[in-house]
């Protein structure tokens, strides 16, 4: 009987301490980035703060709106990468914080109160080597190029940062939509940004709109790829964090948001992982990379459209229904041609 009593008090604290353990040292965070960079980072806090991180992955957009639908109980902490300040439709969802760090940053004001600033990210062409042969692919222009029609992907700019990102720097060239409309009248888009970098890597296509980082993993993995900046001009994607608005804010998110911003870190995510820091204290110690960002054809502020998310969206996305009706006119006149003849 007293054996019995000492298993039953044993399981009660047990169990206790894992209810005591999951609510106050277990935090969850949402990101689109890549798991290998983002988990890395994510493990070091853990050890250092000995707290749980759980991991939320998928397209920004997902993501923001799974937090916009999730109940209370159901709601993760905070958002890690994505051009947050941009991409956010629903600020309420989000509570205002600055990190201990953003006066380091490079941008030391806070584009809006509720993203801190993380990392700089570019946008980049990538292109499958064993395919593209002597075509000539300097930048968006040449994407369009008839040799290329159906051979080139980018990600949906509804759902990614990426695509939305790249749709930018194409209607900045010229400050004209139409430019957006040839693009998408001549390649193909996917749901996901991951997927642009693995269909060009494996020859699906033959060129892709990617991000900097997504490249560089796959070049390193030793796929036949090749990442071009866009010589017309290459949008600087400033990714963010932000703070999810719960009832319960745990105090570590707090924390990691300033451990994410801060220089050990971002010293770390430059030199581990060759990303160009947030931080204008923060260099990369490799020369050649340092000096390859300085050369990026980077799009000046003031070049790019100032229309909101949902504005620039209904821009193109009333030409990507048009793109529809366009198909069905053309395939309905031939099916009347063939029923009539
Ligand atoms: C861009 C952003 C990154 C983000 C990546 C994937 O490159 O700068 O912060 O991780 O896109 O996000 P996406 O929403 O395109 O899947």
């Amino acid at each position: 009987m007293k054996k019995f009593f000492v298993l039953v008090c044993i399981l009660l604290i047990v169990s206790g301490c894992g209810k005591w353990n999951n609510h106050q040292e277990r935090i969850t965070v949402y990101s689109p980035y890549p798991r290998e960079l983002i988990r890395s980072l994510l493990n070091d806090f853990e050890q250092t703060e000995n707290v749980k991180v759980e991991l939320k992955q998928g397209s920004t957009q997902v993501l923001l709106r799974e937090i916009h639908q999730a109940d209370e109980d159901e709601l993760g902490d905070i958002v890690v990468g994505g051009v947050l300040s941009e991409m956010i439709e629903h600020p309420d969802d989000f509570e205002a914080y600055e990190s201990k760090n953003q006066k380091y940053m490079k941008y030391a004001k806070q584009k809006v109160p509720y993203v801190s600033d993380f990392i700089l990210m570019p946008t980049t062409i990538v292109v499958n080597k064993d395919l593209i042969g002597n075509i000539k692919v300097r930048g968006y222009k040449d994407l369009c190029a008839e040799e290329l029609k159906g051979k080139v992907v980018y990600s949906n700019p509804l759902e990614t940062t990426t695509g939305y990102q790249h749709m930018k720097a194409i209607e900045s060239i010229n400050h004209n939509v139409d430019d957006v409309k040839d693009f998408m009248a001549t390649a193909n888009k996917v749901d996901k940004s991951s997927k642009v970098i693995q269909e060009v890597a494996n020859g699906k296509y033959y060129a892709g709109l990617s991000y900097e980082s997504d490249a560089k993993a796959y070049i390193n993995k030793g796929y036949p790829l090749k990442m071009i900046y866009p010589s017309e001009g290459t949008m600087l994607n400033h990714d963010g964090i932000a703070l999810v608005k719960k009832e319960n804010i745990n105090p570590k998110s707090k924390k990691l948001i300033n451990y994410l911003t801060s220089k050990k870190v971002q010293q770390k995510i430059a030199d581990e992982y060759k990303i160009q820091s947030g931080r204008k204290d923060v260099f990369n110690q490799n020369k050649q990379v340092a000096a390859k960002f300085r050369e990026i054809p980077v799009i000046e502020d003031d070049d790019i459209s100032h229309l909101t998310r949902k504005q620039f969206l209904e821009l193109i996305q009333w030409y990507q229904l048009n793109l529809i009706n366009v198909w069905l006119e053309n395939h309905y006149l031939s099916l009347l041609y063939y029923r009539h003849f």
